[in-house]
């Protein structure tokens, strides 16, 4: 069985990181989650006042500050899943929240900023071995993917499945709020210039609407055995 690169590419709330991390752990492959780093740089701005009362970004002073924003990832001990770390501090639950959700996708679209976490995302699929999640990981960071699997479900069940999710955490937040979270990403996603939100063509499509969590488990390793014995 060989080594490979699987990238797992999709619209926001349907599922990616499930499966990705499961798969990952099964395996003993290296998970890495794209989205946490847009989300990291997204809350240092949100904690920096980088951005202006229209929700605008102040573009040049970020730019300046791209050197100073180091993002890392360490394993849980316990769960053995990974948590993000900015500048040394554990952001894992704070980048998850609405707020950054609602900020996200106008930083992820600055190509300066792209480029930084693209260089550190191939840094670390040097050795394969990994499972990286996000919106151009076939098409943009690894288009050398052994398994490229791209991800949708219906607006309505994925806004439901991040409800549910921020829910449980204890977070206030309601249903419609995060259903206009999930389609104004999602347009921003697809129209942005840089390595926007596509399918890469050699990428197995998976709507998971009617999937539960087990069954698309069990479609992705299939899937890894195919690829990884070919
Ligand atoms: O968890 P969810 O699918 O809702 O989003 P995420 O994977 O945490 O990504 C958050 C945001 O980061 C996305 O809406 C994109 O704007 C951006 N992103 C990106 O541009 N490129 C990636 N490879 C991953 C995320």
């Amino acid at each position: 069985m060989k080594k490979i690169i699987i990238a797992i590419d999709g619209f926001s709330s349907c599922g990616k990181s499930t499966m990705a991390k499961d798969l990952a752990k099964e395996i003993g492959y290296i998970y890495i989650d794209s989205g946490a780093m847009y989300r990291a740089v997204t809350l240092y701005c949100l904690e920096h006042n980088l951005f202006n009362a229209d929700g605008s970004i102040r573009e040049s002073e970020l730019k300046s500050r791209m050197k100073d924003i180091r993002i890392t990832f360490r394993l849980n001990p316990e769960t053995q899943l990974p948590m993000t770390f900015l500048n040394g501090t554990n952001v894992e639950e704070r980048i998850r929240t609405l707020e950054v959700s609602s900020h996200v996708s106008p930083v992820a679209a600055l190509g300066f900023v792209r480029q930084a976490m693209v260089e550190q995302q191939q840094a670390m699929g040097k050795e394969k071995g990994i499972v990286m999640d996000g919106r151009d990981i076939g098409t943009a960071v690894f288009p050398q993917a052994e398994l490229k699997i791209f991800v949708t479900a219906s607006a309505r069940i994925r806004a439901q499945r991040r409800y549910d999710e921020l829910k449980a955490k204890g977070q206030d937040v309601s249903f419609e709020d995060i259903l206009k979270n999930v389609e104004e990403r999602d347009r921003i996603d697809q129209t942005r210039e840089i390595s926007p939100l596509r399918k890469a063509d050699d990428a197995i499509l998976l709507d998971n609407s009617r999937m539960t969590v087990n069954e698309q488990k069990e479609w992705l390793k299939e899937r890894f055995n195919e690829a990884a014995n070919e």
